[in-house]
């Protein structure tokens, strides 16, 4: 256990699982309290009570990201529980491979409604009390999706490209009207989760042709390792922390030189 966040007040969407989840976990070994937030409400619980087991702060609150009216309740349970917010980590996020061609509009709008909207609402909603607090940081999960296009998931580069320059545009605003926040983005290469299988799962409805991620790491990453939650929430903890002060605006490529 840490003191790297110790005291700051966080909230994580979508962080039931995978990569939300290991951001909570590592938070809080390092003094913070999360709220985690999600729409899978008995993993959400789950989480909480492993949290808890290890000696970490947490708790946990029903959101669905696309619902402006669910984030203004979730900003006000904790405005009204602990006065006062420093992170928010708008990780909630969903992978839909399909053709350009063949995908329905729905798919495209379900995908942009918790991709970007989400992260547009989180922003609007959560910012201003981060404000209140003195200040702090905002992490938007993109993704390396975000940064390189990828045959099959064009709709889901065109959310993830949207949460990069949507954060530095945030980042500037802020900047500009000398609010102590800061937003960055965070571009997660291929990492162990559940979300390679859903992501199947959402084209060929039995999931009978899943990725398997890590033999797509072997080819893509240039260490042919998959990476875990834990490498990305490594990164989360660093611009969610004060040693990051004076970044903002910026990105943080987390993926074993898929980029590079
Ligand atoms: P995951 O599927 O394990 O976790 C995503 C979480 O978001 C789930 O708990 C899910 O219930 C929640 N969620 C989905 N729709 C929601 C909604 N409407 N409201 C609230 N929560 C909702 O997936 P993973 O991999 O942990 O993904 C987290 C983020 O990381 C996503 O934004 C994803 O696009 C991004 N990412 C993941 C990569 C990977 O290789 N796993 C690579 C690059 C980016």
């Amino acid at each position: 256990m840490g003191d790297r966040v110790e005291g700051k007040i966080a909230l994580i969407t979508g962080a039931a699982s995978g990569i939300g989840r290991g951001c909570a976990k590592r938070l809080t070994e390092e003094g913070a309290h999360v709220v985690i937030t999600d729409i899978q409400n008995e993993m959400g619980k789950e989480a909480i009570a492993e949290i808890e087991a290890a000696g970490g702060s947490a708790e946990y609150l029903p959101h669905d990201v696309t619902s402006e009216d669910e984030w203004i309740g979730v900003v006000d349970a904790i405005a009204n529980k602990h006065g006062k917010l420093h992170i928010l980590v708008n990780n909630a996020g969903i992978g839909v491979a399909a053709s350009i061609f063949e995908m329905s509009l729905a798919d495209w709008q379900r995908q942009q409604a918790i991709n970007l909207d989400g992260v547009f609402l989180g922003v609007k909603h959560a910012i201003p009390l981060i404000n209140q607090s003195g200040g702090g940081s905002v992490i938007n999960i993109s993704s390396v999706a975000g940064i390189k296009g990828t045959p099959g998931l064009a709709a889901y580069n065109a959310t993830k490209g949207g949460v990069r320059i949507f954060s530095k545009g945030v980042a500037l605003e802020c900047a500009s009207m000398r609010w102590p926040v800061r937003v960055n983005s965070v571009h997660p290469g291929i990492i162990d989760t559940p979300i390679w299988t859903k992501e199947v799962g959402a084209l060929a409805g039995d999931g009978a042709n899943a990725v398997d991620a890590g033999a797509m790491a072997e080819v893509s990453a240039t260490t042919g390792v998959l990476g875990k939650p834990i490498d990305i929430a490594n990164g989360v903890l660093f611009l969610a922390s004060d040693e990051s002060a004076y970044i903002t605006g910026t990105e943080l490529i987390i993926d074993a030189g898929i980029c590079a």
